[in-house]
């Protein structure tokens, strides 16, 4: 059996960070959003023990990667004991890594999907986001798509409506951003300045004005490269400019494709890697999902 699965990017249209909880965690809420640029994600049957292949140079092959992590505590869930065996995963990886774009989780989401089926696990989406939410706040998510309410750790989950579909303009710095970072460069800044937190519950209405990122003064403060990316894509038109997650990547949105590709095209002549795409509706994730 062989199965091909888009792992899907995503976004954060919205980033609200809550208080440091006792697990270490940060309570947030956020809007969640698929985006139509994807690794592919091709799960096989095989003999012998559990192997990833990719190109080492854009991910880990060995046990650290999150791919691993799911294999092995899918492995474990279904109860069986020793090492996974029996499958073989190749990831071809599009989406950037340390860029707050969720490819390490959704590449974990999609090998947990596809080797329910090599495995013949039968498992329902309902029962891999537990197993999901073992391997990072965000692979939850990633078994569901579209655009989606994340609470708690991030992992825990609601759907939201389909929103117009938009031309989203994804700019990469020349850096990437660790996750653990960018939440201690938060609570180092609350902690010095406590004026600085307006704690609030996000805007569901995702209007472009209240929308924010409650990382994003955290990491500009580091790494001002990112200021100056979002003030480039509103100069260009974008109705929101905004780090995604944890950075380093900076996504503009769009409803016309024609200044789209003219905000591409300038931000690609600032020297910057740039990918046009749009975001994804939950339809289209669902059915598509094995390509
Ligand atoms: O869950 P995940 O492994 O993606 O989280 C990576 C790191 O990001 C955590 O170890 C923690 O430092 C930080 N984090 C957090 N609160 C969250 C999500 C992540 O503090 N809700």
């Amino acid at each position: 059996m062989r199965l091909t699965l888009r792992a899907s990017a995503k976004i954060n249209l919205d980033l609200r960070i809550g208080g440091r909880r006792p697990d270490g965690y940060h309570d947030l809420q956020t809007v969640f959003q698929t985006l139509d640029l994807h690794d592919t994600v091709v799960v096989q049957s095989s003999r012998g023990a559990f192997t990833l292949d990719g190109d080492p140079a854009l991910m880990p092959l060995d046990q650290t990667n999150l791919i691993w992590h799911a294999a092995e505590a899918l492995w474990r869930a279904s109860g069986k004991s020793g090492d996974p065996r029996g499958a073989r995963v190749r990831v071809t990886k599009r989406i950037p890594s340390r860029a707050g774009l969720g490819g390490g989780s959704s590449d974990a989401a999609a090998a947990l999907v596809g080797l329910s089926h090599v495995w013949r696990l039968h498992t329902t989406l309902q029962a891999l986001l537990p197993v999901a939410a073992t391997l990072g706040s965000d692979v939850p998510f990633f078994l569901m798509g579209g655009t989606a309410l994340g609470l708690g750790r991030g992992e825990r989950l609601y759907p939201l409506v389909n929103r117009p579909r938009r031309h989203v303009v994804v700019v990469l710095p020349d850096f990437g951003v660790s996750t653990p970072d960018a939440y201690r460069w938060l609570a180092k800044d609350r902690a010095a300045d406590p004026a600085s937190w307006t704690p609030d519950s996000a805007d569901w209405t995702l209007h472009p004005a209240s929308a924010r990122n409650d990382l994003e003064a955290a990491v500009e403060r580091r790494h001002p490269a990112i200021a100056a990316i979002r003030r480039r894509l509103a100069e260009a038109g974008a109705e929101l400019a905004r780090m995604s997650g944890s950075g380093s990547a900076v996504f503009g949105l769009f409803s016309a494709e024609l200044t789209a590709r003219r905000a591409a095209a300038r931000l690609a002549g600032d020297g910057h890697r740039v990918v046009l795409t749009r975001t994804r509706p939950r339809s289209l994730v669902e059915t598509r999902r094995l390509i």
